[in-house]
């Protein structure tokens, strides 16, 4: 098969799809998803393929991952923010990064930063009572951007958490739209948008610029991110504090808002699934009751763990990765040409019925070893796959089950009434469609006044479009 003979998503004649996916990203892959296992969909000028079969995406990730790189216009789109970084850059450029970067993800480091991951959540929760709300939202990014901060740098953010996390949340928000636009303006040019880029990466870099000074001084714990991955072991420094400061802002936009919003959906799920919070509560009784947690309890927590990943099947909070053909490549059985957008998205392959029975149905005992075994490799990928699979998912991982278990051991949550009811996309992640906040319950009050269930149905997860056939025409 020819690409021109691969189903193409109807759209309008000139943009496409473009606009379609700017206002509803979500429902247009699941557009695309009904259509089939490849579709072309039309951006604009540029043609982009969506590959959604596991094989096909393993070509993608792994087994033909040198024919692909990282698409031009998400390097440009952050390029005045990240500079050249492991996220955005390509062959020996990622090489480098990776391999400077990758020994400070090893779980034995990882180990290190329970500790600081245990503290962070015990001072955000120093204040919750019985009885009150409690913007989740909020407080989980909170809490992840401290842990972020304080584990690269050993930095303490203390009030300043919710400035940082604005500044973060504000840079990418105007990154994205400048993708969603197919970065069609140069950033160079003065427009509002680009000045606010310009002035926010410049007070972003500043505060970074601060903080390796002081490590550059020795004054950063031995167990610092930075000093287990830069460590010079001639004296000279590996890399120049331009670069560090790339990576440093690169992994703390990889790394806290993924987390905060899967812990977000875990508690949402949990919420709406009461027999599985039951049982989550009572792992967390048993082998932890109410003394402090430490890291000989994580082994213990294997079932938060798996509510954690199928939360990460639901809801995998990076919804859609992207890469653009080097070369022309054989994929389900038709040869894509250079220069190719492809799009796979952890979205449509976790809610599908082949590899996921029931799909909409929470059920973390699919990730079971005995179960998981059977998943296809490539249809679970919410941190990605191949050689460029998440840096941070041992650490991620350990710290979502560190805060679930922690906020288990004192309080049960319900959602207020106007609370989120399930997922929208916004931007790079996937965010709760309102705002998640919540009733906090003393756990003794369970046994008689436990709060309902959420009588409020989740929100349907597929088949949001609200077209329901197939908006498929094929080009001869
Ligand atoms: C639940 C939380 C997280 C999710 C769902 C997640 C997801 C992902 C995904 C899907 C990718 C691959 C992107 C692609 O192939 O285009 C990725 C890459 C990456 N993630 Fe994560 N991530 C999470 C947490 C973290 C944390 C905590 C860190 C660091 C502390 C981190 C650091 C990175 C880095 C550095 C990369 C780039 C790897 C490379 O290109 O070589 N992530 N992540």
């Amino acid at each position: 098969m020819t690409s021109n003979s691969v189903p193409t998503l109807r759209g309008h004649p000139l943009w496409g799809s473009l606009m379609d996916f700017n206002r509803d990203s979500l429902s247009l892959i699941e557009s695309a998803a009904r259509c089939g296992d490849l579709v072309r969909i039309r951006f604009g000028p540029m043609q982009g393929y969506f590959v959604n079969h596991p094989d096909a995406v393993c070509k993608v990730l792994a087994a033909r991952s040198k024919s692909f790189r990282k698409p031009a216009v998400v390097k440009r789109a952050l390029s005045d923010i990240l500079g050249e970084n492991i996220f955005t850059s390509n062959g020996a450029a990622w090489k480098r990064s990776r391999q400077a970067l990758q020994p400070a993800f090893h779980l034995r480091h990882v180990e290190r930063y329970t500790q600081v991951m245990i503290e962070s959540i015990e001072r955000e929760m120093r204040d919750w009572r019985a009885g009150q709300v409690v913007d989740l939202e909020a407080a989980m990014i909170r809490v992840t951007m401290n842990i972020i901060v304080k584990t690269m740098f050993d930095a303490d953010l203390g009030s300043h958490a919710d400035e940082l996390t604005g500044v973060f949340t504000r840079l990418f928000h105007l990154a994205y739209k400048r993708m969603a636009f197919y970065a069609l303006l140069p950033n160079w040019l003065p427009t509002r948008a680009n000045r606010e880029v310009k002035r926010l990466a410049a007070e972003l870099r500043a505060l970074l610029r601060s903080y390796i000074a002081e490590w550059r001084a020795g004054r950063a714990g031995e167990a610092a991110l930075l000093n287990l991955a830069l460590a010079p072991a001639d004296g000279r420094p590996s890399m120049s504090d331009e670069q560090l400061i790339n990576e440093a802002i690169t992994i703390i936009g990889a790394g806290y808002e993924t987390t905060a919003y899967t812990l977000v959906f875990t508690w949402l799920a949990l919420m709406q699934n009461p027999p599985v919070a039951d049982r989550v509560y009572a792992e967390v009784a048993e082998s932890i009751g109410t003394r402090a947690l430490t890291l000989a309890d994580l082994p213990k927590l294997n079932y938060a763990e798996r509510v954690v990943k199928e939360a990460l099947r639901l809801y995998p909070s990076a919804w859609g990765l992207s890469r653009s053909t080097l070369e022309p490549v054989d994929i389900a059985g038709a040869t894509l040409p250079r220069n190719s957008m492809v799009l796979v998205s952890p979205w449509t392959l976790g809610r599908d019925a082949r590899w996921f029975p029931d799909p909409l149905r929470f059920d973390p005992d699919r990730h079971m070893p005995a179960l998981a075994a059977s998943i296809p490799h490539y249809a679970y990928i919410p941190f990605g796959g191949g050689g460029r699979t998440c840096l941070g998912i041992r650490f991620a991982l350990m710290e979502a089950v560190i805060v679930i278990a922690s906020i288990a051991q004192r309080f049960r949550l319900t959602p207020t009434p106007e609370s989120a009811t399930g997922p929208k996309s916004v931007a790079f992640t996937l965010r709760p469609n309102g705002p998640l906040r919540v009733n906090l319950w003393p756990l003794s009050d369970h046994a008689g006044a436990s709060p309902e269930a959420d009588p409020r149905p989740a929100a349907s997860a597929i088949n949001t479009s609200v077209l329901s056939l197939c908006p498929v025409h094929r080009v001869r």
